[in-house]
C-alpha cells in the first residue's frame, strides 16, 4: 500500500477507514473482495446464473490482467478497516480524447455496505483522475448498482448488456457524470 489518507471527519465509522492504494501483491485479496461483493450485493437483483457468470468473470485471466494494470498504475483506491480490505474503486482512460475516465472495480464488502465507503472511494478515484486532467467520468454499472452512482451525481446515458459468457450477459446501465466545474469563457470585446 502507498500513501494513505483519511475520509472526511465527522462520521465515527468512516473515521476508522483508511484510504490508500492497492499494491500488486494484493491481487488475490482484490479479487476476493470483488467476488464476495458481487455475490451478495447483486443477490435479488441478478439471477443465480448471472451472479455465477459475474464471479467467474472476476476470476478470469482477462479481468485479473486488467485490474493488475490499474493497480500497477496506482489507480486502484482502497478502503481498509483494521488493515482488512473492505472496498476499492479504480479508473482507466475511457477514450482517446484523453478527457473521459471510466470507473472500474467499484466494490464494497457486503459486511460494510451502506456506511458511506463507496461514496468516499468514488470521490477519491474521481479526484485522482481529475488531477490527471480527466473532467468527465463514466461507469458501466450492473443492475442494482446504478442507483448508487445516481446518488453520486451520475446520469444514466443508456441501458445495455455486458456479455460475460456465450450464454450469459449482465443487464447494465451506462452512466456519465459531466464535469461540474464551470468553464471560464474569456470575453474579448474586440474579437469579431
Ligand atoms: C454499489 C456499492 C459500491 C455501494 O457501496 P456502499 O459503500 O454501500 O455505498 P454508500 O454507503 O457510500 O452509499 C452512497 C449513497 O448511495 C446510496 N446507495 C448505495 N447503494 C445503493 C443501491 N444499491 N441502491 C440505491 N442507493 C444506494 C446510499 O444510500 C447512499 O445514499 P445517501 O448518501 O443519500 O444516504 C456496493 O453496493 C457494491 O459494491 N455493489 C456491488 C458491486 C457493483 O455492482 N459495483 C459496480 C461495478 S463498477
Amino acid at each position: 500500500m502507498t500513501a494513505t489518507t483519511s475520509p472526511p471527519a465527522g462520521n465515527s465509522f468512516l473515521d476508522a477507514i483508511e484510504v490508500g492504494r492497492a499494491a500488486i501483491d494484493e491481487m488475490s485479496s482484490v479479487r476476493h473482495l470483488h467476488s464476495i461483493s458481487a455475490k451478495r450485493l447483486a443477490a435479488g437483483m441478478l439471477s443465480e446464473a448471472e451472479i455465477a457468470a459475474f464471479v467467474d468473470h472476476i476470476y478470469s485471466d482477462g479481468y485479473s490482467a486488467r485490474m493488475a494494470d490499474v493497480v500497477a498504475a496506482g489507480r486502484l483506491t482502497t478502503a481498509r478497516l483494521s488493515g482488512e480490505l473492505v472496498g476499492s474503486a479504480g479508473w482507466v482512460v475511457a477514450n482517446d480524447s484523453g478527457a473521459v475516465a471510466r470507473l472500474i472495480g467499484v466494490f464494497v464488502s457486503p459486511l460494510y455496505a451502506r456506511h458511506g465507503i463507496g461514496r468516499v472511494l468514488v470521490a477519491a478515484a474521481e479526484a485522482q483522475a481529475r488531477q490527471a486532467g480527466f473532467v468527465t467520468f463514466t461507469v458501466r454499472a450492473p443492475l442494482g448498482a446504478s442507483a448508487f452512482f445516481e446518488h453520486l451525481g451520475y446520469d444514466i446515458a443508456s441501458h445495455g448488456v455486458w456479455p460475460l459468457t456465450r450464454e450469459t450477459a449482465l443487464p447494465v446501465a451506462f452512466l456519465r457524470k459531466p464535469d461540474p466545474t464551470p468553464r471560464v469563457v474569456q470575453f474579448r470585446p474586440d474579437a469579431n
